[in-house]
């Protein structure tokens, strides 16, 4: 399958994804990586493996009407199948989320839903977290659905809380579990284990 990542940052999710990519041979390959900002590092990390890279930031493409025409354009020429949002902090036109559904996954910095919805992303997610006392957070990969952080939920992870943690050194080891969840999802849905039925997602064979 053919995977398109999207990302706005550092890509950290990015360069995992590539890593991981480095052993599935003819499973899955990342073909496009798309950046909503011209100056993400992620670019950068993509480059270095030869992904082709395109930015559609507001700078380049003044109305959102050529921005979502470009991307749809790029996805049918990159025969897209799998869309990753990796950090990626603009929002998905309603044309494309519907048109990708279940083939659309979003990697979220804690265990939805909490701490989700419009407004929680990046380093507000665990300072909420770390607000309300949390003693486990973690990381959800879920399929992109119309509700912000909606979508059936494909993989979790927990890690604990320590009473000294600041939202910095939550959001590092949060990150390392992103890291570890978000290519094993990819690799389950490129080998065609992910089932979603009634909005659940089934998981046939071991998750290894
Ligand atoms: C991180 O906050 C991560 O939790 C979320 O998006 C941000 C960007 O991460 N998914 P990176 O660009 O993949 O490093």
């Amino acid at each position: 399958i053919k995977i398109a990542v999207l990302i706005s940052g550092g890509g950290s999710n990015l360069q995992a994804l590539i890593e991981a990519s480095q052993s599935w041979e003819d499973l899955a390959e990342i073909t496009l990586v798309v950046s909503s900002q011209e100056d993400a590092y992620g670019l950068q990390r993509a480059r270095k493996y030869n992904i082709p890279t395109v930015v559609l930031s507001k700078k380049r493409y003044a109305s959102a009407e050529e921005r979502e025409q470009r991307l749809l354009d790029l996805l049918e020429e990159h025969s897209i199948d799998l869309m990753v949002l990796a950090g990626y902090l603009a929002m998905v036109p309603r044309r494309i989320v519907e048109r990708y559904e279940n083939r659309m996954m979003n990697i979220h910095p804690s265990l939805l839903p909490s701490f989700s919805g419009k407004g929680y992303y990046g380093i507000k997610v665990h300072e909420e977290a770390l607000d309300r006392g949390v003693k486990v957070t973690g990381a959800t990969v879920h399929f992109v659905n119309e509700i912000t952080d909606g979508g059936p939920i494909i993989l979790q992870k927990t890690i604990e809380v320590n009473f000294e943690d600041d939202a910095l050194t939550l959001q590092k080891r949060v990150l390392e579990i992103e890291h570890e969840i978000l290519p094993k999802a990819v690799k389950l849905f490129a080998e065609g284990k992910i089932e979603v039925i009634n909005n659940k997602v089934k998981i046939n064979g071991e998750v290894k």
